[in-house]
């Protein structure tokens, strides 16, 4: 069934495409923020920052004499908005940076940014109960 839910998807960010506003009928600005955070114009957050914004590692490599390197993507889950946005933005991003860069707008920045803090605060509910 997975390929069904992979067409439902791809319908779907069609449809909200299509329509080009976010039209909380079609998808939630919840959905939209997993939506983007999960797979950004292809490249995904969650791949190097973790599921949660939590971070996590991107890489780990030896050098010549055998001593172990790790290369980590930070925690992201936390920051206040300008911080988050910061590397979407041409001084916040250098280009010696690791993370790509994204031509992502503000309201799309938003919109993972938003994504990260409620999914922080349900897994926090759910560690509550
Ligand atoms: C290839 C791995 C990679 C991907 C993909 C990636 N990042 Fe990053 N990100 C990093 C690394 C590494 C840093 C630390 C700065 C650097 O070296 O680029 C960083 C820095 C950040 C920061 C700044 C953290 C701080 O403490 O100031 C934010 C916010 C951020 N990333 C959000 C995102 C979001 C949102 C996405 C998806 C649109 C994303 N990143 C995709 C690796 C990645």
């Amino acid at each position: 069934m997975k390929h069904s839910s992979i067409t439902t998807t791809a319908t779907f960010i069609a449809l909200y495409v299509t329509l080009g506003v976010g039209d909380d009928t079609f998808m939630s600005h919840f959905e939209y923020g997993q939506m983007l955070y999960e797979k950004p114009r292809g490249v995904a957050c969650a791949a190097c920052h973790g599921k949660y914004g939590e971070g996590g590692t991107i890489a780990r490599y030896k050098d010549e004499n055998g001593k172990a390197y790790a290369l980590k993507a930070p925690a992201i889950a936390t920051l206040d908005f300008t911080r988050f946005y910061r590397p979407f933005t041409p001084q916040g991003h250098s280009r010696k940076d690791i993370m790509p860069v994204y031509h992502l707008t503000r309201q799309e920045v938003r919109a993972i940014y938003d994504y990260l803090r409620d999914v922080r605060a349900q897994t926090k509910r759910r560690d509550d109960e």
